[in-house]
């Protein structure tokens, strides 16, 4: 069994940030998202992984898989010149996928929980394709199936209009290598992209089988600012732990699961958890709030923040709130008259406000 991790695409809704960087490594709680892609792969048992580059942020995702960690799993990079579509990146793949059967894995998304259940499932009940599904409030936006009453997919639809259900396609699937025969099948769409969503359509008039599992707990698909935001929340929510590596004075205090990495220092502020800041930052005079992730070597003076996500190395200082904000690697805010303004901020690597 193999894996494919999709982490090509243009990245355009969330630009300015991806002009400087891939969107599968902005981080939520301080690690890149195809980091977490990668350990539920290695954790449901596949450790043979192909990863779709394209060729402007290929580099970036190559140099932070290499120093990432130690994932013990066997890495083979496949370049897609151009992103016309997720059956597209299968396609291209091809040489490498062979005849095995693949997990495909949108190096965008997460769910809880994990994969290892679903990719158990796949290897014990043999389908062609096993996709999951998950209930959302506006499936027009999706790809969307319809099921009947044995988990089998009959019909598959790509941002419908008139929607048949509320089971939008998760950017996870397990495929057989019937795929490949389905892909060379079908057209691109409207907007010029092969869909994977017509090439598991197009399984079932061939007479294949496709089953199809529900995401209980959450998905997350980091497609915009907002859901990198909504992303920080759900993981630190779910994983952050209370652990103090750095150094917090006397009146600072600290409340709620709260982790501060080796090299940081805190002074005079206080922290409501879930908040994670990572090495070698300096927070001074501040109030932390819930569902913030501070990168690495941030310095941050006389400054409320809360629900945001701080890239390593930016410079924050004499702001009395910042919200719902998202600030690129090196970004500087900084207050040079007098202002109580709330600020929602989205800003790009090396941006500089001063207001
Ligand atoms: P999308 O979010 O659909 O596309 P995108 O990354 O180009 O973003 P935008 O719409 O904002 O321009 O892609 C989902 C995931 O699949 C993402 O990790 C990028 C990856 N992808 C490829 O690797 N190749 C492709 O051809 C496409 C369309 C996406």
């Amino acid at each position: 069994m193999k894996a494919l991790i999709l982490a090509g695409g243009k990245g355009t809704r969330l630009r300015p940030l991806t002009y400087t960087t891939a969107k599968q490594l902005i981080p939520v709680a301080n690690k890149p998202i195809i980091f977490f892609v990668l350990e539920q792969i290695i954790q449901a048992g596949i450790f043979d992984l192909g990863v779709i580059i394209s060729p402007e942020t290929g580099d970036l995702i190559r140099e932070a898989l290499k120093k990432g960690s130690s994932w013990g799993a066997k890495i083979t990079y496949i370049i897609q010149e151009e992103p016309l579509g997720l059956a597209h990146a299968v396609k291209t793949a091809q040489d490498y996928l062979k005849d095995d059967p693949f997990l495909m894995f949108l190096g965008d998304n997460l769910i809880q929980g994990g994969v290892k259940k679903a990719v158990e499932d796949f290897l014990k009940e043999d389908p062609q394709a096993l996709i999951m599904l998950k209930e959302v409030v506006n499936p027009r936006a999706f790809g969307v199936a319809v099921l009947n009453g044995n988990n089998q997919v009959t019909r598959l639809i790509e941002k419908p209009k008139d929607p048949p259900s509320n089971l939008a396609l998760v950017g996870i699937y397990l495929f057989s290598p019937v795929i490949h025969q389905a892909i060379s099948r079908i057209k691109p769409s409207w907007r010029g992209e092969l869909e994977i969503t017509d090439a598991i359509q197009e399984l079932l008039p061939m007479g294949y089988q496709v089953l199809a599992r529900k995401v209980e707990g959450w998905w997350l698909d980091t497609g915009k600012k907002d859901d990198i935001l909504e992303a920080n929340r759900a993981v630190l929510d779910a994983y952050a732990k209370s652990e103090i590596k750095g150094e917090v004075d006397e009146s600072s205090h600290l409340s709620g699961r709260v982790e501060i990495a080796e090299g940081t220092a805190i002074k005079n502020s206080v922290i409501r958890g879930p908040v994670v800041i990572d090495k070698e930052c300096l927070v001074e005079n501040c109030f932390i709030g819930p569902f913030t992730a501070i990168g690495e070597g941030s310095r941050l003076y006389n400054v409320g923040i809360e629900h945001a996500v701080v890239l390593e190395g930016c410079e924050i200082r004499d702001v009395p709130r910042i919200e719902d904000s998202l600030l690129g690697k090196n970004a500087r805010v900084c207050r040079a008259e007098n202002s109580r303004r709330a600020l929602r901020l989205f800003l790009g690597d090396d941006a500089e406000l001063v207001f």
